[in-house]
């Protein structure tokens, strides 16, 4: 039986290509809650993709547009946070996403990484890059110590989407018996 505490949010965080919105997706499918994709959310709301807002507008009004969604749904009870990979650089983003309920972050080598992202949706921070496995791992080692700082630590190498959003609601009922 589930007894995940129902008013806290469940926040993915992780490098793109992490698993964030699959996971996310159905971890909330599972668990009869709200799912929202934070970088989904801002592209509806711009209407615009995110390589379009990066390309049109720059990064600094994409980070400011992240900014106002995340500290919009961090009000929000019970539901499933997926964010885009960089959300959690701005202290002020990890804080409000923390108060809101779990942080989970998930893992995967850059290699595997790149396997999952290349020939998806454009990643405007690997365009152009001669090496985006290395560029990844370069990255990932700028933001590690946010990651680190969620309150489950799940590595995505190897495992089914299923099997992750297992691990991760198990590790949710026992976070939550332990408060
Ligand atoms: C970014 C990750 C992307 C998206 C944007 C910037 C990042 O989201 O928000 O391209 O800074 O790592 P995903 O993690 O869903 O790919």
């Amino acid at each position: 039986m589930e007894i995940i505490d129902e008013a806290k949010n469940i926040v993915l965080i992780g490098l793109m290509g992490s698993g964030k919105s699959s996971i996310g997706r159905t971890i909330a499918k599972r668990l009869g809650r709200r799912f929202i994709d934070t970088d989904r959310y801002i592209e509806r709301k711009a209407g615009k993709t995110i390589a379009e807002i990066f390309n049109l507008e720059g990064e600094v009004k994409f980070r400011s547009f992240e900014r106002e969604v995340i500290k919009k749904i961090s009000q929000y009870v019970g539901i499933v946070i997926a964010t885009g990979g960089g959300a959690i650089k701005d202290p002020e983003n990890f804080k409000c996403l923390k108060e809101s309920g779990w942080i989970i972050a998930l893992y995967a080598s850059p290699a595997t990484l790149y396997k999952r992202i290349s020939g998806k949706r454009i990643r405007p921070l690997l365009l152009e890059e001669e090496d985006p496995v290395k560029k990844l791992e370069e990255i990932f080692n700028e933001r590690k110590s946010m990651y680190a700082q969620a309150d489950f630590q799940v590595d995505t190498e190897n495992k089914e989407i299923d099997q992750i959003a297992d691990e991760v609601i198990s590790l949710l009922n026992v976070g939550s018996k332990i408060g």
